[in-house]
C-alpha cells in the first residue's frame, strides 16, 4: 500500500494528542471525497453470474487528479460509473461528498449528480438537436441557474469554442465536441469530474489539448479529477494511478 493510501488525512495518533484544539490536521470527512469500501460488482449473465470488481477499496481525497488503467474489459467503465452514481453496486459501500451514494435510490442519485459530479463520456453524448450554447446550458437550466446562456458562453470561451457557439455536434470535430462535453461537465461546478477515455477518440494533438485543459480545470478550479485512459502521458500528468485487473484495484508509482 503507498503512503497516500495509507494516510487518510486523519491524525495518526489521535489518542495520544493532548491538545486537540492546536491539532491542524483536517478530519478524514473534510478531505476525502470519494471513499469506496469492500465494492464488489457482478452481473447476470442468465445461468452465470460475472463478477467484474471485487472486494476494492480506496480513498480519493479533495482536489486529487487519478488515472484509471487496464485492459479492454477490465471493469474501468463499471468502477467510474459506480463511483459517479450511474449504477450502484451489488456489495459495499462509495461514498461521495460525504454521502453514501450506494445506498440512494435512482432519482436520489440523480439529483446527487446533477450537482455535484461531472461526467466526459468517451463518445461525448452531446444532444445532436442543440448547440454548443444549448448543450451546455442544459445543466444549468435543470439545476435552476439565474444566467444560465452566460454561464454557458464563459465556459464555451474558457474551452477555446468562442466562436463555436451556435454550431451543433454535427457541425464540430471530434475535438471541438470533447471540449464541449467537458464544458458542460464542468457547468454545474462539480466537486468531482469523472472522464472515460477523454482523448481516446482523438488524434494526439488534440488529445494533448484536452488533457491540458481537464488539468488545468483541475489546479484552477480545485476540482477532482478521475479519468480512465490507455494514455500514458496523461496518467503520469495524475496524481496518483489505479490500475485494475482480475477485479482488484491497486494503487502503483511510476509509468505504466
Ligand atoms: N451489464 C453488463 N452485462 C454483462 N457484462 C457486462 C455488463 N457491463 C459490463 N460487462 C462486462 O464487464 C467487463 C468490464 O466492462 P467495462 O466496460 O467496465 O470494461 P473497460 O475496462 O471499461 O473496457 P474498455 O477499455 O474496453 O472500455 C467486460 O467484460 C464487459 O463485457
Ligand atoms: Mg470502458
Amino acid at each position: 500500500m503507498s503512503e497516500s493510501l495509507s494516510q487518510s488525512g486523519a491524525c495518526n495518533q489521535p489518542s495520544a494528542c493532548n491538545q486537540p484544539s492546536a491539532c491542524k490536521q483536517p478530519s478524514a470527512s473534510r478531505d476525502t471525497l470519494l471513499k469506496v469500501s469492500e465494492l464488489t460488482h457482478q452481473v447476470n449473465l442468465g445461468s452465470d453470474t460475472l463478477t467484474i470488481l471485487q472486494g476494492v477499496n480506496f480513498e480519493i481525497k479533495r482536489g486529487e487528479s487519478v488515472a484509471i488503467v487496464g485492459r479492454s474489459g477490465s471493469g474501468k467503465t463499471t468502477l467510474l460509473g459506480l463511483m459517479a452514481g450511474l449504477d450502484s453496486p451489488s456489495q459495499g459501500r462509495i461514498e461521495l461528498d460525504g454521502e453514501a451514494i450506494s445506498e440512494l435510490d435512482e432519482d436520489q442519485r440523480a439529483r446527487l449528480r446533477a450537482h455535484r459530479v461531472g461526467f466526459v463520456f468517451q463518445s461525448f453524448q452531446l444532444l445532436p438537436a442543440l448547440s454548443a450554447l444549448e448543450n451546455v446550458m442544459l445543466p444549468l437550466e435543470l439545476a435552476g441557474h439565474q444566467a444560465p446562456a452566460e454561464q454557458a458562453r464563459d465556459l464555451l470561451h474558457r474551452v477555446g469554442l468562442g466562436e463555436r457557439l451556435l454550431h451543433t455536434p454535427r457541425q464540430l470535430s471530434g475535438g471541438e465536441q470533447q471540449r464541449v462535453a467537458i464544458a458542460r461537465a464542468f457547468a454545474s461546478n462539480p466537486s468531482v469530474l469523472f472522464a472515460d477515455e477523454p482523448t481516446g477518440n482523438l488524434d494526439t494533438h488534440t488529445g494533448r489539448t484536452i488533457s491540458e485543459l481537464l488539468m488545468a480545470l483541475n489546479q484552477e478550479q480545485g476540482t477532482t479529477l478521475i479519468l480512465v485512459t490507455h494514455d500514458d502521458q496523461l496518467a503520469s500528468r495524475c496524481q496518483r494511478r489505479f490500475a485494475i485487473e482480475a477485479g482488484r484495484v491497486q494503487e502503483f508509482e511510476g509509468a505504466l
